[in-house]
């Protein structure tokens, strides 16, 4: 029991030191993908795909752009300040994709299309009316969020993957001793 809490320890740390090493590179190629490659020229495949991956996660972790609050230039606010999506008009006049919406809210005040005051057309920085039908948080931070929270979970399942590799080691050098014993007769 011991081990495998120690086990299950030091993988959360090894998780929790990754991903604060990885985290300027994953942040800025999460960035670059959404700026060049989001809702433009979809007819190649990557392109299609980083579409896709953006918006499940946006609707997924409830969240819109890379990372930082609701003053941050990298996260909803990303789309109209930097990305080849808004650039190239492929965005058909909205300031953020219908994903980065709440599925219960108003796709039309959320994405701006009908000229409501504040968020996504005003800032950042925000300082009146808070678009309430809008994620704000960037996808980077919940991404974290979401990993810490099941770093248990995910140690958890590393740790039994381990635990039956090892039976499943002993178990067939015993039988491996046994057939050899046999043999020897
Ligand atoms: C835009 O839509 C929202 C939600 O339906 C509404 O509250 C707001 O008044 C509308 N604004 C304009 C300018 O039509
Ligand atoms: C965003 O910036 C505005 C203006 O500087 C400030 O009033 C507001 O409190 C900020 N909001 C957050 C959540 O930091």
């Amino acid at each position: 029991m011991a081990i495998i809490l120690v086990i299950l320890l030091v993988t959360a740390i090894l998780l929790f030191v990754f991903v604060g090493q990885m985290s300027g590179k994953i942040q800025n190629s999460m960035k670059t993908a959404l700026i060049n490659k989001y809702g433009v020229n979809l007819d190649h495949s990557e392109n299609r795909m980083v579409t896709e991956v953006w918006d499940l996660m946006q609707k997924n972790l409830e969240c819109c752009g890379v990372h930082g609050g609701i003053n941050s230039t990298d996260s909803w606010a990303i789309y109209k300040t930097n990305s080849q999506w808004f650039k190239k008009g492929n965005n058909r006049k909205a300031y953020v994709p219908d994903s980065c919406c709440r599925h219960d809210g108003d796709i039309i005040a959320c994405t701006g299309l009908n000229g409501t005051e504040g968020t996504p057309i005003d800032g950042p920085p925000v300082s009146g009316n808070v678009n309430p039908h809008l994620y704000h948080k960037g996808c980077y931070d919940e991404l974290v969020n979401y990993v810490q929270g099941h770093v248990l979970m995910i140690g958890g399942i590393a740790v039994a993957s381990i635990v039956v590799i090892l039976f499943g080691l002993i178990f067939s050098m015993s039988l491996y001793r046994s057939i050899r014993e046999v043999d020897s007769y």
